[in-house]
């Protein structure tokens, strides 16, 4: 098959989506796919060569300098030399359009938010992951936790405070300590931990320089866990052991801070089974398709969801290609059973 592997973009999980997108490259090439890597923002200089060509150029297998650093926009702009600054680059959808799929491997922002999707649909170009709406309803912790109360799926009380209601002033419904969310945010960039109201003021006016709508939630205590499902398969649990603090972005990306254990150890087999029916449930009711992990905590009170996640890390440290791993599903299988799930969806027509 002709798979496009598109990485990059301009959301600040740029570089995490390469290094996602480089693995997904060779994992489809050793499955004997004609596979391009394309950067979405940068795109493809094809240098007079018609578009089809880009898929066997030589460029695409050349190893790619992988760094986890957060870009700001005027990094990004700076990387094209002529001032544009429109997500997609050169020929990406001529490139995308003589695929016979293109993989998602994007992370954050435009590229998981549903309008790259939406971009797709319209071009009649097929992609992993699911559609544009589920997609832009998972990516907002807001839409996605409403939809799940009204399910009966457990997760913590919230509220949501907008960037027009200001920072001040706010009486909780709950107790401290709370939880401040970017409303559309990832990889716990902007998340607090809060204990009082002089804390959730700062928070609240931290979050609001880069997203229009604060999510705060209860503190949830318990042990944490994230499970992958693929193709309507829950794979085992990881559990997310931080040494010390919480799952914060450098617990995130910096090796030695955090212990990912899969299958988890001393964990019940019910609440094990039930986390893995309340994933599988979950991506239901988002309108989630073909794969996407959920991330929970457990405890005396059951299982909760904290969020879903539609285009999560595929790098082969990641979280759900370790837990495919735990089950003996290798990472060149994995990623190639993705595309054929998808493809089989749309074949039947059940692509949402
Ligand atoms: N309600 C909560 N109670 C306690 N910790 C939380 C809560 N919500 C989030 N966290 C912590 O913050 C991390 C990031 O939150 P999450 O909602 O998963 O956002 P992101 O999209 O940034 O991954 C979680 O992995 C968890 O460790
Ligand atoms: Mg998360």
């Amino acid at each position: 098959m002709k798979i496009a592997v598109l990485a990059g973009g301009r959301s600040t999980e740029r570089n995490v989506s390469f290094s996602s997108g480089y693995r997904i490259t060779n994992a489809l090439r050793e499955k004997g796919h004609e596979a391009t890597f394309i950067d979405l923002f940068l795109g493809y200089d094809l240098a007079g060569k018609a578009p089809v060509s880009a898929f066997d150029d030589a460029n695409t297998s050349k190893d790619l300098k992988i760094s986890d650093a957060i870009l700001t926009d005027a990094d990004i702009n700076a990387l094209r030399s002529d001032g544009s600054t429109e997500l997609f680059g050169p020929n990406v959808l001529a490139i995308c359009k003589e695929a016979d799929i293109v993989f998602l491997a994007l992370h954050g922002g435009d590229g998981e938010n549903g309008k790259v999707q939406a971009v797709l649909d319209l071009n009649n170009i097929k992609y992993t992951g699911s559609s544009s709406t589920a997609s832009g309803i998972t990516m907002n912790k807001v839409y996605s936790k409403e939809i799940m109360l009204y399910h009966g799926i457990q997760t913590a009380a919230f509220i949501e405070y907008t960037r027009d209601q200001g920072a001040t002033g706010h009486v909780l419904p709950f107790a401290y300590p709370v939880v401040v969310k970017p409303t559309s945010g990832g990889s716990s960039v902007g998340t607090h931990i809060v204990h009082d109201a002089d804390e959730l003021e700062n928070s609240l006016n931290d979050v609001f320089r880069f997203d229009n709508s604060a999510i705060v939630e209860e503190f949830t205590p318990g042990r944490e866990f994230s499970l992958g499902v693929v193709n309507g398969h829950a794979f085992p649990a990881i559990e997310i052991q931080v040494h010390d603090g919480w799952y914060d972005f450098e617990h995130k990306f910096q090796p030695g801070h955090t212990d990912f254990v899969t299958p988890p150890h001393d964990l019940d087999d019910d609440v094990h089974q039930e986390m893995k029916d309340v994933a599988v449930q979950t991506m239901k009711v988002l309108g989630m398709q073909n794969y996407g992990r959920i991330d929970f905590f457990a405890n005396d009170g059951g299982v909760w969801v904290i969020e879903a996640n539609n285009l999560p890390g595929m790098t082969p440290l990641s979280l759900l290609p370790q837990e495919a791993e735990a089950e003996g599903v290798a990472y060149p299988d994995l990623v190639e059973s993705i595309v054929e799930g998808k493809l089989a969806l749309y074949e039947s027509g059940m692509n949402n």
